[in-house]
């Protein structure tokens, strides 16, 4: 059968990984995927870095829409980052017939009701394992994994570059501002790191977990969002002295109020008590602890940010999506999200 072609949309920190793991890791990929998938063109604001990345054979352009445009690519993978642009070119690659991978869980927490609307109208998947936890296969765990289950909650640490300076300020008694840096020269902070710090990027994602755990459109305005820009060194050594370690935490639990049902989504610095698994999970690492009747409590430990571990999620879902675009339409699973006409619109 002949390789799936894919066009890519941004070749920065998780686009060179992908590029790097596709290639290094092409014959695994085949047999899992049941077919080759091969990156035809690839869209970057700097052609000459980009060509130096995926070399002469792989056409590079300047503009992205050409890359959604092009009748010959089956899927779009989406890795700019932003709301706005991002959007225009998701909706349109959707409207072009063609299925989407995206890493970007801004775009997700913002316009995703939206997006997977109009997927489901045009029979196509958007896939989106990137977008939460990076290399962890937290959409997996909580879409297929746990599918049996009523979903209780949901709580982690789910960014990466504010646990890196939350760790680092503790063990070495750094700086805040040293720490960003570092955070930043490793490919782990947000192009605009105040999403990291003041929590907005752990609620985007909270936000998407929220709605595969628990059925509900993405409701990211009504999430309470608190970040560790207010945490002083003096607060990370009190609470070692008391027993507990400080961690930015999303939380999403179901609630019920005055008897009415509902679901509650926030993040916040929180205090653990140092002996916990998730109190102990340090560097850029994430933890996510998942609560569910039939199974109890489960833990997915794991690389959340940097380029290959995130590039393993946008491949296992360039696999997912190669499958299933592969088989008959009528037995494909219709989407590899939520699907908006089942959502329960339980209040926040
Ligand atoms: N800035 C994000 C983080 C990148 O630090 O977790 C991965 O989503």
């Amino acid at each position: 059968m002949k390789p799936i072609k894919v066009g890519l949309l941004g070749v920065g920190t998780v686009g060179a990984g992908t590029w790097h793991v596709l290639q290094r890791n092409q014959e695994e990929i085949r047999r899992r995927a049941g077919r080759g998938i091969e990156v035809t063109m690839v869209a970057a604001r700097n052609l000459e870095r980009a060509r130096r990345i995926v070399g002469e054979a792989v056409e590079v352009v300047g503009d992205p829409f050409a890359v959604v445009n092009h009748p010959e690519i089956d899927i779009v993978v989406e890795l700019i980052g932003g709301y706005e642009l991002a959007r225009d070119l998701v909706l349109q690659a959707i409207a072009n017939g063609k299925h989407v991978v995206t890493a970007n869980k801004a775009l997700l927490a913002l316009h995703g009701n939206e997006i997977f609307e109009a997927a489901q109208a045009k029979g196509v998947m958007v896939a989106f394992e990137a977008a939460v936890a990076g290399g962890v296969p937290i959409i997996k765990a909580l879409r297929e994994g746990l599918s049996a289950n009523r979903i209780e909650s949901v709580a982690g640490i789910i960014n990466g570059t504010t646990n890196f300076i939350l760790s680092e300020m503790r063990d070495k008694g750094l700086d805040f501002a040293t720490v960003l840096k570092q955070a930043q020269e490793l490919g782990y902070a947000e192009a605009d790191p105040t999403f990291d710090i003041e929590g907005v990027d752990a609620a985007h994602k909270l936000t998407i977990m929220a709605a595969i755990a628990f059925g509900i459109p993405m409701q990211f305005a009504r999430s309470h969002i608190e970040g560790i820009s207010q945490l002083q060194a003096v607060d990370i050594r009190y609470a070692e002295q008391l027993g507990y370690r400080i961690k930015l935490l999303g939380i999403t639990r179901r609630t019920v109020v005055d008897g009415a049902e509902g679901i509650e989504l926030r993040v916040h610095p929180t205090l653990i008590p140092a002996a916990r698994l998730i109190a102990n999970v340090e560097g850029a690492m994430n933890a996510v602890l998942v609560k569910a009747d039939a199974v109890g409590t489960t833990l997915y430990y794991g690389k959340g940010a940097g380029a290959e571990p995130t590039a393993s999620a946008v491949i296992a879902d360039l696999v997912d999506v190669t499958r299933l675009a592969t088989v008959d339409p009528y037995q494909r699973v219709p989407h590899l999200a939520f699907q908006p006409a089942e959502l329960a619109d339980l209040p926040i």
